[in-house]
């Protein structure tokens, strides 16, 4: 029987880079947030050992570049595993576009073939190979809202954020997350945002101080680099609170009331921007 799995978007409700550490990451406080628009991911047995992938967006490599495929392999080599898969992925989150796409089809990865070949759920030794994987891929693992240090593998889950509904939108291009990282200038380090009360608000779960404490520091290289992310931030943040997610090049607006949401969402629309209309998501389980 065929296994399927969703691999969920992600936004960054804050993201505080705090300083570049010896081994090249940086140092960061981030919350992670879920949200509804996914991916999804297909697990067939296959006749003999290889693992392969295929996928419906022609512009992603299906080879080992792909983070969904390098993960299927790390399970296979940790666990041991002498079968196959065949991997059927239908990409709907754009790419490289800060929503952490390919770490949430990684994570689905792992998923899946855990059910797949049968593993025995290890938290440990998954969120061992999540983070060699990628920062963002041990938290895409279960998802929901979670507050993250380290270079944002160290989780620590939250309470479920209230529903927002969240209109997302491209500037149609793919930015480099290396890239926005390496142009960080030391003055961006001192414009700190407000964890602890980010942390207070999601835990009473008020929504309009959530919307007051969206940062991300990622914004001043990514706008620098790319005025037009700059640009439709001032746009969306006209009737709602507006931010960067990750490095970008995706701007997030949130919304407590769905009219509001699809009325902005229309509007972009109406100027050829590439928008999508989703909400926050809740965390999945992991069942084996
Ligand atoms: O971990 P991941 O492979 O997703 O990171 C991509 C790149 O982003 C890294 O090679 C690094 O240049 C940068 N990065 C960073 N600090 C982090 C996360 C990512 O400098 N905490």
């Amino acid at each position: 029987m065929p296994v399927s799995e969703k691999a969920f978007a992600k936004i960054n409700l804050l993201l505080f880079v705090k300083h570049k550490r010896p081994d090249g990451y940086h140092e960061l406080e981030t919350v992670y947030q879920s949200i509804a628009l996914h991916d999804t991911l297909v697990f067939y047995t296959a006749d003999d050992e290889q693992v392969s992938l295929s996928c419906d967006c022609p512009g992603l490599s299906v080879g080992e570049d792909n983070l969904a495929l390098q993960a299927a392999l790390m399970l296979k080599k940790y666990y041991e595993v002498r079968q196959g898969a065949r991997i059927v992925l239908k990409k709907r989150i754009p790419l490289a576009a800060g929503l952490a796409g390919g770490s949430s089809d990684a994570a689905a990865a792992l998923r899946g073939l855990l059910r797949l070949w049968k593993l025995p759920c290890e938290d440990g030794l998954l969120q061992e190979i999540a983070a060699a994987l990628g920062s963002d891929v041990p938290f895409c693992l279960q998802g929901g809202t979670a507050f993250a240090t380290g270079r944002g593998e160290k989780l620590t889950r939250l309470r479920d954020c209230p529903t927002f509904f969240v209109v997302l939108a491209n500037p149609g291009f793919a930015v480099s997350t290396a890239e926005v990282y390496r142009s960080l200038r030391t003055d961006d380090f001192k414009k700190t945002g407000n964890t602890k009360r980010m942390l207070a608000a999601l835990q009473k779960g008020n929504r309009q101080e959530i919307a007051d404490c969206l940062c991300n520091t990622l914004e001043y290289p990514a706008f620098r680099l790319y005025p037009a992310i700059g640009e439709l931030k001032k746009k969306m943040a006209v009737n709602a609170p507006a931010l960067m997610s990750g490095s970008g090049p995706t701007v997030f607006a949130l919304y407590p009331d769905r009219e509001k949401a699809v009325r902005l969402a229309d509007s972009l629309k109406k100027e050829g921007i590439a928008v999508w209309l989703t909400q926050t998501k809740r965390p999945v389980t992991l069942e084996v």
